[in-house]
């Protein structure tokens, strides 16, 4: 499926991953008013990545009805990614999420480089266990919490999970930044943002790997995921599912259908019928 932030916001860029064959629909993180993000620029390629500092815009939680509405025929399990800055506000947009049709929630607890958000709740334990409490204990559909590269990562997986969390989704940008050499001043208007794309890809690989490790539980891999051997490692180290984000902006949505049939296509050549035979599979040896 599509990353979160990546083509979900507007209708036709979300019908266009749909027929590349999306899995599911992932939106923008949306919170409860409208943001309308930091001065440019907001992304800059970088070798080997994507560096961005958005800053969550987004038309708030007014205009997730509408738009759920407009792709519902499209007959995917829409995701809709929340983001807020206490407990209370994401239980608030979560239920709103499931009212407006979502197939789940995802919490984005990582976002790194939004004030008093994302990242700041994801990196303390507490704070990720009363935020996926609010949320799960508010919503019947499945709760995801997304989750950034902290120095405990494993143990705030633990908590969200332990508080009612389905599922996780790992990981975010990671906090980054790049300077003009001769304008002498960071390069993305906001200053510091978040790198993708493959230059994370082995951090995100880690990450899903240990926290498989130590839960087995259910997780999305997301990061630097951009042909089915990026997938496939993904899903070896204990993914169930992969999410595509930069990839798809700088190849397009077809990259997914791509990935796609060439995990069909690796899964004959190791002789597995399913991608569930291979979860994991990593951890054996
Ligand atoms: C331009 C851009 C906007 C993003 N917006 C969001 C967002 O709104 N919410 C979120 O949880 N992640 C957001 N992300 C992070 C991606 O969902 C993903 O976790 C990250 O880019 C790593 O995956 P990738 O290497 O495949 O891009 C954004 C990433 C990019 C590049």
């Amino acid at each position: 499926m599509n990353a979160s932030g990546i083509l979900g916001s507007r209708p036709e860029a979300l019908e266009r991953l749909a027929r590349a064959g999306s899995a599911a629909l992932v939106t923008k993180s949306f919170t409860r008013e409208p943001r309308s993000g930091y001065p440019t620029p907001i992304a800059v390629p970088i070798p080997q990545g994507l560096l961005n500092a958005v800053g969550l815009s987004n038309p708030g939680l007014e205009a997730l009805p509408g738009l759920l509405e407009r792709i519902r025929g499209l007959g995917k399990p829409v995701i809709v990614s929340i983001a807020g800055s206490t407990p209370e506000e994401f239980a608030e947009i979560a239920a709103a999420a499931e009212e407006a049709g979502a197939a789940a929630v995802e919490l984005n607890l990582s976002c790194p480089h939004a004030r008093g958000r994302g990242l700041e709740i994801g990196m303390d334990p507490v704070a990720v266990r009363e935020v996926a409490g609010a949320a799960a204990s508010t919503v019947t559909i499945p709760v995801l919490a997304k989750l950034g590269v902290v120095d405990r990562l494993v143990e705030v997986a633990g908590k969200a999970l332990e508080a009612g969390a389905r599922g996780l989704v790992l990981i975010n940008t990671i906090r980054a930044m790049a300077i003009d050499v001769y304008a002498m001043k960071p390069v993305l208007g906001h200053g510091v943002g978040g790198l993708s794309g493959p230059a994370i890809h082995p951090v995100a690989v880690r990450a899903v790997y240990e926290v498989y490790r130590e839960y087995r539980t259910d997780i999305i891999g997301v990061g630097g995921v951009e042909d089915w051997r990026t997938a496939a490692e993904m899903i070896l180290a204990g993914a169930r599912a992969v999410q595509v984000g930069t990839a798809v902006i700088t190849r397009g949505e077809t990259v997914i259908s791509e990935i796609v049939q060439g995990l069909q296509k690796y899964l004959q050549e190791v002789g597995a019928t399913s991608i569930q035979d291979v979860v994991g599979a990593a951890h054996k040896n």
